[in-house]
């Protein structure tokens, strides 16, 4: 009821606005990282395995997309991620060395939990969970568990479910890069340094609204979108695109941005935004090199710049300046400013926000 929303309009911005807390709760009380954080057997599993296979649906799915950045480049774990539904019906690989991670909102997801079942019935008995409910199917069924404390979450597009699994799954990759005698003392010293700024760097990207709700205005008056994002952004853009098309009806499409020459690129014209996720230093020149390409054609950009870049606003380019410089964890402050595109622009199209048409929260039935 209105009492339970306090200041806000919806759920969806209440969840988006407690992603501080929620993701200061579920790294709570960790002073130090090391995998019994994960369970008790966790440490004689992780030693075993030798690769991660991760399935999940929706929202979850692109956690899992970003999470494979981290495992691969920090603790150098070749991981694969799956979408549920895919991966129980074809026929794979199994590798019994590898560790199967779900990764699930509510622990109930039909897909996940048979896809889960059927790496299990492969001969694939190492499995951990990432889960918001610790009483769920899925939490029973894993060996190994992290429980994200998002709390309960009611909008059916999700938010800061998300931003905690981010937070799990990095958690993960640091407890996996020091079984892999990946991760010395002061780099374990630096992240957990980093971890505990997320709630503070997070508010400081909340402020950021007002300029979100700009861009919605003019959002709400498209009826296609376009993301890029390249590296550990692409699974952002995907994300900032899904958040769109469920609650805006706005269609939208997430490409990485040196794909747009193969194909996107075609439909850039004035009535195509095209929103730019996060230039990593490293690509930033490539970057601006894409958005000089959709400019050449009449498409607008909005551009989600990093601290230190130095685009700035122009005709048909507008940037939003993120606060910091996050490094890894990027990603968990990217998506804040996207998320809240969608909500204001689902709000200044007046649809259902937080009970968007033909979708459910939890998808129990296959
Ligand atoms: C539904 C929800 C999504 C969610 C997905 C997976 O489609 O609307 O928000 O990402 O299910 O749910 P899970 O509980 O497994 O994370």
């Amino acid at each position: 009821g209105a009492a339970e929303l306090g200041p806000y309009r919806h759920y969806m911005q209440k969840e988006i606005f407690e992603q501080p807390r929620a993701i200061g709760d579920t790294l709570e009380g960790i002073t130090g990282i090391t995998p019994e954080l994960f369970g008790d057997e966790a440490f004689r599993v992780f030693k075993d395995i030798d690769s991660v296979l991760i399935l999940a649906c929706g929202t979850s799915y692109y956690s899992g997309c970003a999470a494979k950045y981290w495992l691969e480049s920090i603790a150098g774990i070749p991981t694969q991620v799956e979408v549920a539904s895919e991966y129980r019906y074809r026929t794979s690989v199994p590798n019994p060395r590898s560790l199967v991670v779900t990764i699930t909102q509510s622990g109930e997801t039909a897909d996940t939990l048979a896809a889960l079942r059927h790496a299990q019935s492969l001969g694939m008995t190492q499995t951990l969970t990432i889960c918001n409910v610790s009483t769920s199917a899925m939490v029973r069924e894993c060996k190994l568990a992290y429980i994200t404390r998002a709390g309960v979450e009611i909008g059916v597009a999700s938010t800061k479910a998300f931003t905690t699994q981010l937070a799990a799954l990095f958690l993960l990759t640091l407890a996996l890069a020091q079984s892999k005698g990946k991760l010395s003392d002061e780099e374990e010293a630096t992240h957990l340094k980093a971890m505990r700024h997320l709630p503070a760097a997070l508010q400081a990207v909340l402020a950021l609204e007002p300029q979100v709700i700009a861009w919605a205005e003019d959002f709400a008056k498209m009826e296609n979108a376009l993301f890029l994002g390249r590296g550990l952004h692409y699974p952002i853009a995907l994300e900032g695109a899904l958040k769109l098309k469920e609650i805006s009806y706005i269609h939208a499409e997430a490409y990485p941005a040196g794909e747009l020459k193969h194909g996107p690129l075609a439909l850039v014209t004035s009535a195509m935004p095209v929103v730019t996720v996060a230039p990593n230093d490293s690509l930033v020149e490539k970057l601006k090199s894409n958005m000089q390409e959709v400019r050449a054609r009449g498409g607008v950009l909005y551009v989600l710049a990093d601290a230190d870049t130095k685009i700035a606003s122009g005709d048909g380019l507008h940037v939003i300046r993120m606060p910091e410089h996050y490094g890894a964890l990027s990603p968990l402050l990217h998506v804040v400013p996207l998320q809240l595109l969608a909500y204001h622009t689902a709000v200044a199209r007046g649809t259902d926000v937080d009970k968007p048409r033909n979708l459910a929260k939890s998808v129990t039935v296959e």
